[in-house]
């Protein structure tokens, strides 16, 4: 069964899908993506990423694309045409096709529209949720606004390249003073010797991850103490836990930080006991 893109308007086949070689996505990465994970065939959080869509397209001055109702409808069309159950959803919006030049086009151009769905190997997210693992850190060299889920990830892939090529699953990207600020593709988060669970503030340091969001929400229910603060390399280090989320896993236990093993070198308890509580308010919500 072949794929199905949505592409500026229509329903192609996936190996067919293009854009035009002057979308300012492509030559210049001028702008928006979001990723929405699908359980069960049901949308993720679907209203908070697209909430983020259209705060990141509002910062960057780029229109959207289609009414809210309508891209809805796209977004469903797409899972469905797919027939996903388990994956993602990938949309995409760029300020559009204009000949190359810096400035925003002088005559008006609609903004480009790709959506995508795909599946995810649970097995394999499964055996990492199992087993843990590793993380290499390393400068953060992205640029202040990383509040904008902007398709401009040079940075992000090179130090994601960086840690596969050492042997790690993630990169922890470091700040000129220390502090950890995210993963390459995740939010970080440690778990206190107090068993208090720590992440870095949301502003311009850091996406906001929707997981992220519905994880603190989670932990309170659960009676877990959250402190949204920076937290350094070696702090991280000497944590009781660790893990990373994102839309893609949810929560994956990290294990081991460059070269120190993080509590036990097995996933800690209170990861797991988030990543459940997640996967029961996913099923409801
Ligand atoms: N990445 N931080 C960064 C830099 C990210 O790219 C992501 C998401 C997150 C987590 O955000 P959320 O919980 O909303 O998925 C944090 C997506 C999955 C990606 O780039 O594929």
């Amino acid at each position: 069964m072949s794929r199905i893109a949505y592409v500026n308007g229509r329903y192609v086949r996936h190996a067919e899908a293009s854009v035009h070689i002057e979308d300012r996505g492509y030559q210049f990465a001028d702008g928006v993506y979001e990723v929405c994970g699908i359980r069960g065939g049901r949308l993720m959080d679907e209203e908070l990423h697209l909430a983020r869509l259209q705060r990141s397209l509002g910062e960057l001055r780029i229109a959207m694309p289609m009414p809210l109702s309508a891209l809805r409808h796209v977004v469903r069309e797409v899972v469905r045409r797919n027939h996903v159950q388990d994956g993602l959803v990938y949309l995409q919006v760029t300020r559009g096709e204009a000949p190359r030049d810096h400035p925003f086009p002088a005559k008006q151009v609609p903004p480009a529209l790709v959506v995508t769905a795909k599946r995810l190997n649970v097995a394999r997210i499964e055996q990492a949720v199992e087993k843990g693992v590793a993380v290499v850190t390393m400068p953060d060299l992205r640029w202040a606004r990383r509040d904008i889920k902007s398709i401009a990830l040079l940075p992000n892939i090179l130090a994601k390249q960086a840690a596969r090529e050492a042997g790690a699953y993630e990169a922890w990207l470091v700040d000129r003073d220390g502090f950890v600020t995210e993963g390459s593709s995740t939010n970080a988060w440690i778990v206190d010797k107090e068993g208090r669970l720590i992440t870095r503030s949301t502003g311009p340091d850091i996406l906001t991850g929707i997981t992220r969001m519905v994880l603190l929400e989670t932990a309170q229910r659960e009676g877990i103490e959250v402190v949204e603060r920076p937290f350094t390399v070696e702090e991280a280090k000497a944590a009781r836990e660790a893990f990373v989320s994102a839309s893609s896993a949810v929560i994956i236990p990290v294990v081991r930080i460059d070269d120190a093993v993080i509590g036990n070198g097995v996933p800690g308890s209170i990861t797991l006991r988030l990543r459940e509580a997640y996967a029961r308010v996913g099923l409801l919500s």
